[in-house]
């Protein structure tokens, strides 16, 4: 049965006239396999270049704007001008299969440490550790660091757009620097930073508005904007989603593009009021202008799933692991060839679709149980690089997309 699906016709940003080909996007997935200092490698050229076929959108994995935003070894770096050539050289392996280059932007923050910072205290909002695990406590930018920092945003941003981008993403997601000065549990100030959620806002809204104008004055093409966003923190105080949606509602009177939502399930309810039941993406449906993009993350692996995303109003289905595990996702929905699609890594394919070491060390450990391997390796720590215990692993059973009542048959 030929399936047309809505996701493979091709969007048009109106405001910026930039038109990519699908609804999918590759998210943004670290590979730790840059150089020290944080200059691209061949490996990552060829990782991206092997995925550039098929998503509509390929964000870049995050590259920190300052020596002090590395968040760890093999990170990618845009924070000084001799890093252009290879980024330059990361954008045209991202396009030369036709998607568009989004490069995200972060500092880590509190999110890194002294060894990562050769000796430099890791920076934040406030100096207060993260709650969990054994984290390093940070200290307090000065109001002078913190504009250094905003301009550190833009100028990484001008370097996207001289390396050839086609878009930056601000990393407003997954607990770094921008998420710890909108959270009250990192941000603990009582300046115009911090204190009420107006002055919680305050640095995102002000990093997006210098690279707005960044863009508006060094962009003589299309040029995306996104913002992506955790909307919910489990600490406690920590982010809610009124908060977030607050948020959005001012970064919106921004010339922000598209906003990104990080979530650990695409469709999920929000999980601070387990009696609520209504789905995060539709709060900010809600929230959003009709036809403002919205990109969702969060286990999107089946076509199917991609499609009821659509319906309910995502304009971008993104996808991290899935794309790891098949480069070619997109091609086989086209091609009708589904069954095709894999949904598992073998170890012995980490090679075969470009998967540098590092990424493969992290996923086969940190990763262990978010990532379908076809043998359930069990990683002895004590023996590095040998596994045992060969048993097989649940993989997604296929959708039968008839099934599905959302699922729209065109022709
Ligand atoms: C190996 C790996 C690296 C990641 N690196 C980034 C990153 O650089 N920036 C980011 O915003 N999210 C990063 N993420 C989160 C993903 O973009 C995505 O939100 C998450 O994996 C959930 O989507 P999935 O279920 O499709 O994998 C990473 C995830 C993985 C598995």
């Amino acid at each position: 049965m030929q399936i047309n699906y809505d996701f493979l016709d091709s969007y048009t940003f109106k405001n910026k006239q930039m038109t990519v080909r699908n609804h999918v996007v590759m998210a943004p997935t670290t590979l730790r396999a840059s150089f020290e200092d944080g200059s691209v490698t061949d490996n990552e050229l060829r990782y991206y270049q092997m995925r550039s076929g098929g998503p509509g959108i390929i964000v870049s994995e995050v590259a920190h704007v300052n020596h002090l935003g590395k968040g760890w070894e093999g990170g990618i770096s845009a924070a000084d001008d001799d890093k252009i050539p290879g980024l330059s050289r990361l954008a045209s392996a991202i396009q030369s299969g036709g998607a568009k280059a989004i490069l995200q932007l972060f500092s880590a923050g509190r999110q890194t440490t002294t060894a990562i910072l050769r000796g430099e205290q890791p920076v934040s909002a406030s100096a207060v550790a993260y709650p969990r695990g054994d984290f390093e406590t940070p200290r307090a930018l000065t109001h002078q660091e913190i504009a250094q920092t905003i301009d550190d945003f833009a100028a990484a941003t001008k370097r996207a757009i001289l390396a050839g981008f086609d878009g930056v993403e601000l990393h407003g997601a997954n607990l770094y620097l921008m998420q710890q000065f909108f959270s009250p549990d990192s941000n603990q100030r009582d300046d115009i930073w911090g204190g009420t959620l107006a002055k919680r806002m305050r640095f995102g809204l002000a990093v997006t508005a210098k690279v707005a104008q960044t863009i508006e004055q060094y962009a003589d093409r299309p040029f995306l904007l996104g913002y992506r966003q955790s909307p919910e923190e489990p600490m406690t105080p920590g982010i809610t989603l009124q908060d977030s949606l607050a948020f959005v509602n001012k970064l919106i009177d921004l010339p922000v593009d598209y906003v990104h939502l990080s979530l650990k399930d695409a469709l999920q309810t929000p999980f601070k009021d387990k009696d609520d039941q209504t789905k995060i993406v539709d709060y900010y449906r809600q929230a959003l202008p009709d036809d403002f993009p919205l990109m969702v993350a969060g286990l999107v692996k089946q076509p199917a799933q991609v499609e009821e995303l659509m319906d309910t109003g995502v304009t971008f289905a993104a996808m991290g692991r899935e794309l790891i595990v098949e480069p070619n996702w997109v091609q086989k929905v086209k091609m009708n060839d589904e069954r095709a699609i894999r949904y598992a890594i073998s170890p012995a394919d980490f090679d075969l679709l470009g998967v540098p070491k590092p990424l493969e060390q992290w996923l086969l450990t940190r990763f262990k149980n978010g990532l379908p391997v076809t043998t359930d390796l069990e990683f002895d720590p004590n023996k590095p690089w040998r596994y045992y215990k060969s048993t097989p692993v649940k993989v997604p059973q296929p959708i039968d997309p008839t099934k599905l009542m959302t699922l729209k048959k065109k022709g």
